[in-house]
Order: structure tokens, then sequence, then C-alpha cells
């Protein structure tokens, strides 16, 4: 049990005095504090000094690294070990992106070797598309890609297109469709032209409801604009690990991709299931963003711990959380690119981590991960921002920028990234009571109008944060970016004692889905089995269904 580890323990015990820290005066204690808890990397800078830390806590934190094996497990990962113990499997997303030519075996297979083999179907497949030698059934060249997927098939890569869009031509435009809400795929299709639209069906299992939905809706759309009962073989390819299934759909064997049950939907943008950014960013772009976890990968294996930024984010994430009881975290980039960054982190913080069992299945009895939100900063500090800086719940944030942007228009940069520091400076500083009574005097203000109004004014501070800041945001720096946060949730999910990979929790909720489906298409069928509240939901939508 962690809660047995002498490290633990320890943590436990500073934790009592540390909430009572103020990081103002840790600062003004050290004038080293900065450099103390920060880190450069060739393409990243993390400043960590804003949170409530000491050496004592560091020190106790890589132990409980140390105790707990993160070392040896971090390898066991890399290796091909099936640290998946609740779907024995493996998890190898970081062999993806792994060019170093050695093998990675899983049941005795080479990994590599299939690896390299679908990377050259991809680029093969991607230039003739944007090359215009792919063509239509009607001989027209591909214009739009639509990318039909859901969940870890669909936001890493909807994430990274955004994020890129600078590198994306605008020959070839993508398009992203989750929702089966019948509005989202009709309001993309609308302006397309049947004649010259690929579809990219990315999913795993090629069972899951909502993307099979918009497959078939989506396969009819062509055929009957077509007339042609063969659209699929020129109009849809599909990445998946179910080639019957796909073929059963009429995807010809050579349209589909593969990806393997070793990569996680939420960590395989790097799979087959990057096709859709490849198209928009061409496969050069494509191999950056890999060359770019590539070389997040080495530094998380080779970094020693207090050194090393995917395991600093995730100590400090289980000091804020587990031992400091901080139980939210926001993610806010100051890079209009990443807009779908920390929804893209939600989810994969959260489907990873969001449990309460252990490896082995025990109850476990401290806290987790926190909940994970947040969106660009800019557009944050005009909602949430009043909340994170004077409401009653501390919210640690990690901030993200990157330094110079794709597009410089004078001054704009300059604003946004001003506004990022300054953020993170006005959470760890706050503003007392007397401050604002002296700045009062000094502008001539009426001191006992102002007491009213101080006690509103007053920001508590002391607020932690983390600041990521890129050189620019490129495939890849990006691409070391997404695997920086992907190593801090497997560091986190050791250092919690949880099986990060499995995903048992969204299962119960598709399979009620499923029930409630019949009961809503074929209305007369015997409902006993639910509760009244379900019946009544249920018996609401038959009796406006047609309205
Ligand atoms: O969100 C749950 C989930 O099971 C994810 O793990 C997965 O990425 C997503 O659904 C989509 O699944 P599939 O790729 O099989 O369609």
């Amino acid at each position: 049990m962690r809660t047995q580890l002498d490290s633990w323990r320890r943590l436990k015990d500073l934790a009592e005095p540390a909430k009572h820290w103020s990081l103002q005066k840790l600062f003004s204690q050290d004038a080293e504090r900065a450099a103390r808890f920060s880190l450069e990397l060739p393409d990243m800078y993390l400043d960590y000094s804003k949170n409530l830390i000491d050496e004592e806590v560091m020190g106790s934190l890589f132990d409980l690294a140390e105790e707990v094996g993160l070392v040896d497990k971090t390898r066991a990962m890399f290796s091909g070990e099936m640290i998946n113990t609740t779907e024995n499997r493996a998890v190898l997303h970081t062999a993806l992106r792994d060019s170093s030519g050695s093998a990675v075996q899983v049941n005795g297979e080479n990994v590599q070797t299939k690896i390299a083999a679908e990377l050259a179907k991809m680029q093969n497949f991607v230039e003739l598309v944007r090359d215009g030698e792919w063509r239509g059934s009607t001989r027209k060249k591909i214009r739009d890609v639509v990318s039909l997927g859901v969940g870890g098939s669909n936001l890493g890569p909807k994430m990274v297109s955004q994020a890129l869009k600078p590198y994306a031509d605008s020959e070839l435009r993508v398009h992203y469709v989750s929702n089966v809400d019948g509005n989202s795929l009709a309001e993309t299709l609308r302006p397309l032209n049947p004649q010259t639209v690929l579809f990219v069906v990315s999913s795993k299992t090629f069972t899951t409801t909502e993307t099979m939905t918009n497959a078939r809706t989506a396969l009819n759309w062509l055929e009957s604009a077509l007339f042609d009962k063969k659209a699929v073989e020129k109009h849809v390819v599909a990445v998946t690990s179910d080639f019957a299934k796909a073929r059963e759909f009429g995807v010809l064997e050579e349209n589909i991709f593969e990806m393997w049950d070793w990569v996680g939907g939420r960590f395989s943008l790097w799979s087959a299931i990057g096709l859709p950014i490849a198209l928009e960013l061409g496969f050069d772009n494509f191999e950056k963003l890999l060359r770019g976890a590539e070389n997040m990968d080495k530094h998380f294996l080779s970094a020693p711990i207090n050194e090393n930024a995917p395991v600093l984010l995730a100590l400090l994430s289980l000091w804020n959380t587990t031992f400091l009881n901080f139980r939210a975290q926001a993610i806010l980039p100051y890079d209009q690119g990443l807009h779908l960054f920390s929804a893209y982190m939600q989810q994969a913080e959260m489907e990873s981590n969001g449990k309460s069992v252990n490896i082995h299945g025990e109850p476990i009895d401290y806290q987790t991960v926190p909940l994970i939100w947040g969106q660009t900063g800019i557009d944050g500090q005009h909602a949430f921002y009043q909340y994170l800086h004077q409401g009653m719940n501390v919210v640690p944030a990690d901030f993200i920028g990157s330094v110079s942007s794709e597009i410089t228009i004078e001054h704009h940069q300059d604003i946004l990234l001003a506004n990022l520091i300054a953020q993170s400076q006005a959470l760890m500083n706050g503003v007392d009571a007397n401050s604002l009574r002296r700045t009062a005097l000094s502008a001539g203000c009426n001191l006992q109008e102002m007491e009213q109004i101080i006690p509103h004014k007053v920001h508590q501070g002391n607020r932690p944060s983390n600041t990521i800041l890129l050189p620019r945001l490129d495939p890849n720096t990006l691409g070391a970016l997404i695997a920086l946060y992907e190593h801090k949730i497997f560091a986190q999910g050791v250092l919690l004692d949880i099986c990060s990979f499995d995903q048992w929790g969204v299962e119960l909720g598709k399979k009620q889905a499923n029930e409630v489906q019949q009961a809503l298409t074929k209305p007369g069928r015997d409902e006993g089995e639910f509760d009244s509240s379900t019946r009544g939901l249920i018996a609401y939508c038959h009796k406006h269904r047609s309205l």
C-alpha cells in the first residue's frame, strides 16, 4: 500500500505546514528559487517554482518515485511488458515514434517491423491523395477529408490539426465529426461535393456506435449522390484493429490501416489514427511530430528524476492533489492553436487515472487525480479566472505558451505573453488589504469609502502554478509537449498505483445507452427494468418525438 511507504508518510507530515506557507515569502527568502525549481530542455522551459514546495518536499517526492520503482516501470513500458494488467496488453505508443531501429518484442514479434510497414503505407497513401493521384469514383481529385471517429480516435488528430494550422495547405481541407448528433455530420457535409470527399473512418474496435452510425450515414450520402454502390472503394478508408469488420463495411483491404491493441485510444495519434493529420499537414510534418515526441521519450528515459520534466509534473500533481488536497487543475494554453489542448489533456489524464481502485483491485483511500479542465487562457481570463483568483477553492494551473508565433502581427504576441506571465504572478502574489489601502491613499481616494470595497478587492494569492514555454509551436515542439503530458500521466499512475491504460468506467454508460436506445426505437417494449426517472424521460421523448 502506498500509504505505508516511508516517503508517503513523510510527505503527509510535510503537507500540514506546507498548506500554510506563503509563496511570496518563499521567493523573498531565496533569490535562487526560480533557478532551483525550473528546467530548460532544448525546446522547452518548465518553471515550477510557483508551487508550495521546498527542497525537503521535492526530496521526499523523489524518494517516493524511487520507492515505487518508477524508473524500472518506465523501462518496462518502453520494452513492451504487459503493463496494462487488467487487459493483459503492452502499452507501446512510444514504439510508434521510435526511430532507433531497435527491436521491441510483443508476444515474440518485433512490433517495429509492423510499425515501419504501416508508416510506409500511410506515407504512400498521403502522397497519392495530396498529389492528386488518388481519384474519387468520378475521377476527380480529393479536396475534402472527413474524419469520423470519437474519443481517442478523434480528439488527438483534431487537436493537432488545429494546433498546426499554419502548416496546412489549403488544397486539402480536413474536417472532424465525432458527435452522433446528426446536425454535426449534416453541417459538415452540406457544403461538400461528394465527388471530391474522402472519409477516414477511425475506430479501433469498428463497433463504436457514434462512429459507425456516422460512417453508415456518410456512405448512404455518397452512394445516393454518386449513384454508385461501389463509392466506398474510392471514398472511404478505415483505421482499425478489426480488419474483418472494416471489410464487412465495404472498405477494400488495401484501404485499411492498422492499429494494434498495444496502442491505447487516447495515446494513438502517433499511429495510423494520425492519418488525417498527415493528410492535412503532409507526411514530413507528421514525421516531425513523431520526432518531437521521440525526443521527449529519450529525455523521460534518460534524465535523472530530479531533472525529468514528465516526472516533475507527475510529482507536483500528486503533491497538489493527494497531499495538499487541491481537487482540480486548470490547463491554460495562451496559444490559440492549442485551443483543444485542455480538452485533449482532460481526456488523457481523466480517462487514464480517474479511478478509485489500485492496480490490485483494492480500494484507494487517498485522492487520485484532479478534475482537469480549462480553455485558452485569454478567453478564460474573461470567464472563469474570477474563480481562480478569488474563489473558495484553490485550483493549481498549468500555463502553456509559445514565445514566437508563426504569424507575426505587431504587438499581439507581447500582449499574449504578458498576460500569461502576469496571471501566474497575480495568482501567486494576490493583493492584501494594506497594499490596497496604500494604493488608495496615494491616489487620493477617500479611505473611509474605500474600506467598504477593500474586502471585495483582496486576493488571497498563494495559488500554485507551473509555466511551460516553447520557443514556438511547430510539429516538433508540439510532439514533445504532448509526449511530456503522456509521460506525466504514466508516472502519475505509477505513483498512485493505478492501472492507467484501461477505461472500464466508460463501458457501463455505453451498455446502458444501448438498452435505452432499444426502448426509444421500439415503443411498447417492456421497460419494467428501468427506474421511474428513466421511464419518465423515455416517455417524454416518445411524446415529443415527432414535434
Ligand atoms: O472513450 C472511450 C473509448 O473506448 C476510448 O478509449 C476510445 O478511444 C474511444 O472510445 C473510441 O473507440 P474506438 O476507437 O474503438 O471507436
